[in-house]
């Protein structure tokens, strides 16, 4: 009986092991195609984004040129920036820890830390919503920077 239940615990920890691990990378895929996900992610973004990186993902003006306080504007997130170029994960964890920590260095920048603020999915919303913006062509190189990377 005893040694029943323990290999009971032991698949069990496992179950939970397996799939809380899978949890966490499905997690970190963006859903461009969903439109509850995408209703959600728009909201996010017009109360945290949008201050900054424009309502209609346009970024701040003159936003490649650095500030005279040494920082850089607000990027685009529409097809015309580079947010694009990154991978989903990338863009996750930027958003939710901040450029700094990402990067592992000092980088005096103006793009919040979101850990406190959104639940990451919110994060996961908001960053679907930007990529359903994109044209067709764009998310198809995005899917492939996606499947590229596993960072
Ligand atoms: C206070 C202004 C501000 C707000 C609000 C803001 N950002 Fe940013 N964000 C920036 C700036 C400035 C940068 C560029 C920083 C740099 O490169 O020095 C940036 C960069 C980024 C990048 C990296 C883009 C790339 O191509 O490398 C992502 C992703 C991003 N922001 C997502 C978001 C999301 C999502 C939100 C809302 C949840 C948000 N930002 C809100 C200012 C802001």
């Amino acid at each position: 009986m005893s040694v029943s239940l323990s290999i009971f615990t032991i698949i069990l920890i496992l179950f939970i092991l397996f799939k809380d691990n899978n949890f966490a990378q499905a997690s970190i895929a963006l859903m461009p195609e969903d439109k509850s996900v995408i209703n959600v992610g728009s909201k996010v973004y017009a109360v945290n984004c949008a201050s900054c990186h424009g309502i209609k993902l346009e970024g701040q003006k003159d936003w490649m040129s650095r500030l005279p306080n040494g920082m850089m504007p607000a990027p685009p997130h529409d097809k015309t920036g580079h947010t694009w170029h990154h991978s989903d994960k990338y863009l996750f964890m930027i958003t939710k820890y901040g450029i700094e920590k990402i990067i592992g260095e000092k980088y005096l920048n103006n793009m919040p830390a979101y850990e406190e603020i959104l639940s990451d999915k919110e994060i996961i919303a908001v960053l679907s919503y930007i990529k359903s913006t994109w044209p067709p062509r764009i998310k198809k190189i995005h899917d492939q920077i996606n499947s590229r990377s596993n960072k």
